[in-house]
């Protein structure tokens, strides 16, 4: 079992620097792509899309310039394990952008990174100011000539949605951040209309670590769909809160047990957007094939008020919400409003039944992630904590 509450101890502290790209400089594009293929990576971001096949989608497009984008806007409530990556190992970061440059055939590369960590830029300057020094970046990366690659940071303003991955290209290119149309997608049709890949700063780090370890190294660990090692941030109801390095297939007992969150009464899995899970189903596992997660565990202690935190999670939604879509936009409100019902005991079995319903359809019918997760949290609440909500229904 690998853990670590200190980053130290994290598998990204064991990589050589620059043994990733010496790799990758090393090979022929299509071999860098077979590689990751082969490690079975997918996406840490939550969508858990195979990072081989994006990259390939991308490599294959015809258009110049192509872009590579690192996903730093890390805003999904609990969610903090980006924020740590990017401050101990934003070397491993940038060298993983410059393996994706290299397999795609792109010479800029943007991060972009969360308003709330603007404290952080100064440090991630200074790393890539070293590896122009070192030719890490720049003319000719690594010696190889023809390969051009550079790096920019753009700050984010601070709103949610812009973290999914059309929105960020919006506001990227100086447009309010909503999300796009899909299709096309940014492997075709991203940063002002070229082709680009949007990754997720832990996915990054791991192609420097399958690059630098091989393949076969990753797919040791985790499940046969869901491959290799995962950051988690743990908050809540626990003992040991904070940045954990866990296999791909650990079951939320296990990982309650690490944390210190025996007892708990349930665990929500991937941030506001993702599921809640209550007690009798912790032999579950967290993995694309069971539950998916970006790497968000909110444990909740059996002292915790569910509606509450539904209430919590809804309001979030709410001010996040672009407002592009009606499901999203006028369905979170109403939804908060029958959770007050509920809290006051006054919501009829009726009428929870229409929000259920509601919940169903925003799922459907919402353009984005977000409005499509915003009623998980609580239609999850209704089908497992019957007992405790409708305990207050006195209509
Ligand atoms: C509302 C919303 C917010 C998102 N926020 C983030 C984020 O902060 N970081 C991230 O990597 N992906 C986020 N995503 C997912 C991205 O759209 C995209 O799938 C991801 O960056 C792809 O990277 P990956 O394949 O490496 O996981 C968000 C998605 C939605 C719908
Ligand atoms: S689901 Fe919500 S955030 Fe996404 S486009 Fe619609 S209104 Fe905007």
């Amino acid at each position: 079992m690998t853990q670590a509450t200190l980053t130290n101890s994290l598998t990204f502290a064991t990589i050589e620097a620059g043994s990733g790209l010496k790799s990758a400089l090393a090979r022929p594009p299509a071999d860098i792509l077979q590689r990751v293929a082969a490690s079975g990576l997918r996406g840490r971001g939550g969508a858990g899309f195979p990072t081989s096949l994006k990259w390939e989608l991308a490599a294959k497009t015809a258009g110049e310039p192509k872009f590579v984008i690192c996903n730093a806007d890390e805003g999904e409530p609990g969610t903090f394990k980006d924020r740590v990556i990017l401050a101990e190992f934003a070397d491993l970061v940038f060298e993983g952008m410059t393996i994706g440059a290299l397999a795609i055939g792109a010479r800029h590369g943007i991060v972009y990174l969360r308003a709330e960590y603007t404290y952080l830029r100064p440090h991630l300057e200074d790393v890539l100011a070293r590896r122009r020094q070192q030719g890490l970046l720049g003319r000719a990366v690594g010696g190889r000539e023809g390969f051009d690659f550079d790096i920019d940071i753009h700050m984010g303003s601070g709103a949610y949605v812009c973290g999914e991955e059309t929105a960020l290209i919006e506001s990227l290119e100086g447009q309010r951040g909503e999300p796009r149309n899909r299709p096309p997608f940014p492997i075709d049709t991203g940063y002002l209309g070229h082709p680009t890949i949007v990754n997720n700063v832990e996915t990054f780090a791991w192609v420097v670590c399958v690059l630098a370890k091989g393949s076969k190294w990753f797919k040791e660990t985790g499940t046969e769909k869901s491959t290799g090692i995962k950051l988690f941030s743990v908050s809540g109801d626990c003992k040991r809160p904070g940045v954990y390095e866990f296999p791909m297939g650990i079951t939320v007992a296990e990982l309650l047990r690490q944390v210190g969150g025996e007892g708990a009464k349930a665990v929500q899995v991937g941030g506001a957007a993702g599921q809640c899970v209550p007690a009798a189903q912790f032999d579950r596992t967290i993995a694309y094939e069971d539950i998916p997660t970006g790497g968000s565990v909110i444990v909740f202690g059996p002292q915790r008020d569910m509606l509450e935190v539904v209430t919590n999670f809804l309001e979030f939604f709410i001010d996040e919400s672009c407002g592009q879509c009606t499901p999203c936009r006028e369905g979170a409100p109403v939804l908060l409003q029958g959770v007050a019902q509920l809290r006051r005991g006054q919501c009829s079995m009726t009428h929870l039944n229409e929000l259920r319903s509601l919940g169903e359809t925003m799922q459907l019918a919402s353009k984005c992630g977000l409005g499509q997760s915003a009623p998980n949290a609580f239609l999850s609440v209704v089908e497992h904590f019957q007992e405790e909500i409708l305990g207050r229904t006195t209509v």
